[in-house]
């Protein structure tokens, strides 16, 4: 019987072609994504689920998923699905970190120059004030990125590809992470590894770039924002949890940190109101991966995955632990 496979959300098709052809593919009709009570009530018939990270893949939906065999998200990072149980079930979980590391690590880069050359707020205050906005040699200044240390919490496939753009920039590099480097590959990148203590005490950047899990939940809250220096900018791609957003508000509202870049948020998809009324802090609403080719080569990714794993005609990119 051809394998079934459900997407849950609306994506451009090119990159699904080849899995369209061979099996029974359901799709949400165009301009929306499946609800998680549509998918409860499909999901008994099918063998593969495709996910978007923001889509909750928990225990009552895997028990329902009696046929269900790959989970295979739509993302790099998967703390939307109970991992644990799913592998416990003996399902696999497949990701898609190559094609989110580029477009991930520029805008953590863009973050970073926007937050220290207050871009986004001098746009916004010129549209706002007009010929009125203040204007002079020695105001509006900001701060320079070359020649400043960027400290990179989560030294994985994005921390590196921003290691490597902060090196282009004339920046240092120095990173903590679960494991040291290789010496061969600190020195090929550029890094230094210090302990979180060193490098919230010198970073001029801190960059987190590590999944979402009980080890890096509030990996920043009051007490780190409290070791870091009074000109630090804290820029956060990855997911909003690692951060304790009420304790970065006062932190932002009082001067213990310069500012922030932030792309993800603790409580969803909008950020705590009262950081909508600080200049100091770049806001963008999860668009790490949101280009057209990264869309497009998400959605080859997690194509490659259903087929590698039905087929076993080329590699999955496995989550082999939660
Ligand atoms: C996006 O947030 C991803 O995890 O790929």
């Amino acid at each position: 019987m051809m394998k079934k496979i459900l997407v849950t959300y609306n994506m451009f098709r090119e990159g699904f072609v080849e899995m369209e052809t061979k099996y029974d593919v359901t799709f949400p009709e165009e301009g929306r994504d499946f609800t998680y009570d549509e998918v409860y009530e499909m999901i008994e018939e099918y063998d593969v689920l495709c996910s978007m990270f923001n889509f909750p893949v928990d225990k009552k939906l895997l028990d329902k998923g009696t046929r269900l065999q790959l989970v295979a998200n739509y993302a790099v990072g998967y703390d939307n699905i109970d991992v644990a149980y799913a592998l416990e079930k003996g399902m696999t979980v497949a990701n898609t970190p190559d094609p989110v590391t580029a477009p991930t690590a520029n805008l953590a880069l863009g973050l970073m120059i926007d937050a220290a050359r207050r871009i986004t707020e001098l746009d916004r205050k010129m549209r706002q004030y007009g010929n009125d906005l203040e204007r002079g040699i020695l105001v509006n200044l900001g701060v320079s990125i070359t020649g400043k240390t960027l400290g990179i919490i989560g030294m994985g496939r994005i921390g590196k590809a921003l290691a490597k753009r902060a090196n282009a920039c004339g920046m240092e590099v120095i990173y903590h992470n679960r494991r040291q480097l290789p010496l061969e590959e600190e020195t090929r990148l550029d890094v230094t590894y210090v302990s979180k203590e060193e490098l919230l005490a010198t970073a001029d950047f801190v960059s987190l770039n590590a999944p979402h899990t009980s080890d890096t939940y509030h990996i920043i809250g009051g007490k780190e924002l409290q070791q870091m220096k009074s000109s630090a900018i804290l820029i956060n791609t990855a997911r909003g949890p690692l951060v304790d957003e009420a304790a970065l508000v006062k932190a932002l509202q009082q001067g213990t940190i310069h500012a922030a870049g932030l792309d993800v948020f603790e409580f969803g998809d909008l950020p705590l109101p009262e950081l909508l009324e600080l200049d100091n802090v770049v806001l963008t609403p999860h668009i790490g991966t949101q280009t057209d080719e990264g869309r497009v080569n998400m959605a080859k990714a997690v194509n490659n995955n259903v087929i590698g794993f039905l087929e076993g005609d080329r590699p999955v990119s496995r989550v082999v632990r939660p």
